[in-house]
């Protein structure tokens, strides 16, 4: 069954052509991974889905309902935001907000739950992302992982269709990336529909299911880890992971 399918999605900035008439069908439970030189156009691709950006043309048909990504309709807006969730690199948490009202923001603000409803479904969350011991930490009480876990916990909270993630792991020390990826793989095995874009090759290895390798705003390679990293047929890709390791090569090794 397909939860999302994205139709002739265009962006420019002034001249520059960021995404280029991308179609894309993500399958309920997908772990899908954009992989990609920078630039390349990996988070407007993102922020399109989620209205952070105005393409130029596009829709995204989410359970059968198809919305403009052009719309000015504010009620479809919020229907698309409602099944759609970001994680940033940055995190993004309110920072004067504790890491339960964190999560209960979105729960009371976007679906009208009662406090007490979204308190509780908050905690459950919390819990999982293994932070079940800091309901009351600001933001600046937490390490960077710890932030982003909070973080993944108010995505997850929210129930979305779609959860978007765009490098959540860049940002942290390295020894605070692997409990952020668990935490994301958690996520995947509990049956989580989730487009992601980062640079843990390993992980995408293990993780998706699926990788995109976008270059030039267009998909030039779409397919298992095993034929995008085993078997990449497309010059430019292979090109692509000789520069980053995957794929044995003479121009740079090291
Ligand atoms: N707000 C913006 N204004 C102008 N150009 C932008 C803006 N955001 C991104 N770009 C340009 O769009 C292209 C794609 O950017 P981005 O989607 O951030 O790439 P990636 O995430 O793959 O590194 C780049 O050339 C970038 O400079
Ligand atoms: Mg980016």
């Amino acid at each position: 069954m397909s939860v999302i399918e994205i139709q002739g999605l265009s962006k420019k900035f002034g001249d520059n052509v960021v995404l280029d008439d991308i179609d894309l069908v993500i399958h309920e439970g997908d772990v899908v991974a954009i992989i990609g030189p920078s630039g390349t156009g990996k988070s407007t691709l993102l922020r399109s889905i989620n209205l952070l950006e105005k393409p130029e043309k596009g829709t995204i048909k989410i359970n059968d309902q198809a919305i403009d990504l052009t719309t000015k309709s504010a009620r479809e807006k919020l229907e698309l935001r409602k099944n759609t969730e970001m994680v940033f690199q940055q995190f993004n948490l309110f920072k004067n907000r504790t890491a339960l009202e964190n999560v209960m923001e979105g729960l009371m603000v976007v679906k009208k739950l009662k406090k007490s409803e979204a308190r509780s479904i908050a905690e459950k969350h919390l819990q999982k992302v293994g932070m079940g011991d800091r309901f009351s930490h600001y933001p600046r009480h937490l390490s960077g992982g710890q932030q982003q876990r909070v973080a993944i916990a108010r995505a997850l909270a929210m129930d979305p269709k779609l959860l978007l993630m765009d490098e959540p792991t860049s940002a942290l020390d390295p020894e605070l990336v692997s409990e952020v990826l668990v935490t994301i793989k958690k996520a995947a095995q509990e049956g989580n529909t989730i487009l992601l874009v980062t640079h843990e090759m390993n992980f995408v290895r293990n993780v998706a299911n699926r990788i995109i390798f976008l270059e030039n705003g267009k998909i030039v390679a779409d397919g298992t880890p095993k034929e995008i990293f085993d078997n990449p047929k497309n010059p430019r890709l292979k090109e692509f992971l000789v520069k980053i390791h995957m794929l044995e090569g003479t121009d740079y090794a090291i």
